[in-house]
């Protein structure tokens, strides 16, 4: 696929002169936009940015990214206030945490080159991205009997291909998939609100606003251990506790072998005491690894919220403090647990803190 679009990268845009399929783009134009206007757009998979042209044009800034350097030099070209409009060569599977949060994300032609089975752990990823209520939009093709290529093959998990062929000859197999309305929906389910779908004759558009809290992945596991989502927990500013979400430790039995939440915040309680992971075993299930287990299971998705976060430990919890450097996590330093915290009530002076790079 990233080979194939760098020797297509030349002839790319031909498929946007198909004379069919001038009504639609002129609509998608318009909406694009419109939709995108004043907003700070990251854009995946931009390709020779036809659509960043457009988006440069009523955006309040436009972040366009792909991992092809051979059409981003085409896209460089393309005529946009360069004060405004950024390219930077990215894996739309592996994102940086942008230093900025972006207000809008557009993938144009993109979604139909997912395996299916990479789509959700490449949404969670994206989803990191963007402010809170901003708005997310995927076009891309419906398959059309005359116009489209056809469909060579189907695997076993569903995804079907195009024998594609470039001026030079060459033939490329690329994954292409036309999902249905009910697929799009069940690919956000649990991650975004706002769901829209539309049909045009020759495209689909998908939009939406990411779920600040998303519904955790159900197979989130590790050696013997399966997490159990059982809830999320909103923050509590009274008692400065951050959002946080629960899961209990089953192991392989089906036994409850204690608890594992993740915080999300940065305030002084997850900072300083507890934390962005806390972890509890029941004493009888003690001493067979399965908290650093519940740490490994539930990694994935405190990456799609953080690249690095806090575990911290009282000095003489030695089973945690094991856990913690099994883990591979970087000790930061040693602080006071501020008299006024609950853990200082409950005997609590003083908490090792440590890095935890995911
Ligand atoms: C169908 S083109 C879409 C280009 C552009 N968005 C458009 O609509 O004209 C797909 C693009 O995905 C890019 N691409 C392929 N794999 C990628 C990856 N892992 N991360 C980012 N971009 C990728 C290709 O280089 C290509 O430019």
């Amino acid at each position: 696929m990233v080979r194939y679009y760098a020797d297509r990268a030349k002839e790319y845009e031909r498929i946007y002169h198909k004379p069919e399929r001038q009504h639609d783009l002129l609509w998608l134009r318009d909406f694009i936009g419109r939709t995108f206007a004043d907003t700070d757009v990251l854009e995946l998979a931009c390709g020779t940015g036809y659509w960043t042209e457009i988006l440069a044009r009523s955006a309040a800034s436009v972040f366009a990214t792909d991992i092809n350097e051979e059409v981003l030099a085409i896209a460089r070209s393309k005529p946009v206030d360069p004060g405004k409009t950024t390219f930077r060569r990215e894996n739309a599977y592996d994102l940086p945490i942008f230093p900025q949060r972006f207000t809008g994300g557009l993938a144009a032609f993109w979604w139909s080159h997912v395996p299916k089975a990479r789509l959700r752990d490449f949404l969670r990823g994206f989803h990191r991205a963007f402010a809170p209520a901003a708005c997310v939009v995927f076009i891309d093709n419906c398959y059309v009997a005359g116009s489209s290529t056809p469909v060579s093959r189907t695997d076993e998990p569903g995804d079907t291909y195009q024998l594609r062929r470039l001026d030079d000859g060459s033939t490329h197999e690329v994954l292409k998939n036309f999902p249905t309305e009910s697929e799009l929906h069940a690919a956000v389910e649990g991650l975004a609100e706002d769901v829209r779908v539309e049909w045009l004759q020759y495209f689909w558009i998908l939009s939406y606003v990411p779920k600040r809290f998303p519904t955790p992945p159900e197979d989130l596991s590790f050696g013997e251990v399966r997490l159990q989502f059982v809830r999320f927990v909103p923050n509590d500013p009274i008692r400065d506790f951050v959002p946080y979400y629960h899961f209990r430790i089953l192991v392989s039995d089906g036994s409850d072998a204690g608890h594992i939440n993740f915080r999300i915040g940065e305030t002084e309680h997850v900072r300083v005491c507890a934390g962005h992971i806390g972890y509890e075993i029941l004493e009888p299930f003690r001493g067979h690894g399965y908290a650093l287990q519940a740490c490994r299971a539930i990694a994935p998705f405190v990456r799609s919220f953080y690249d690095a976060v806090t575990i911290t430990c009282d000095p003489d919890n030695y089973a945690s403090l094991h856990t913690i450097e099994r883990l591979g996590a970087s000790f930061t330093d040693e602080v006071s647990v501020p008299p006024h915290h609950p853990h200082f009530q409950g005997g609590s002076r003083s908490k090792r803190r440590y890095r935890w790079t995911l």
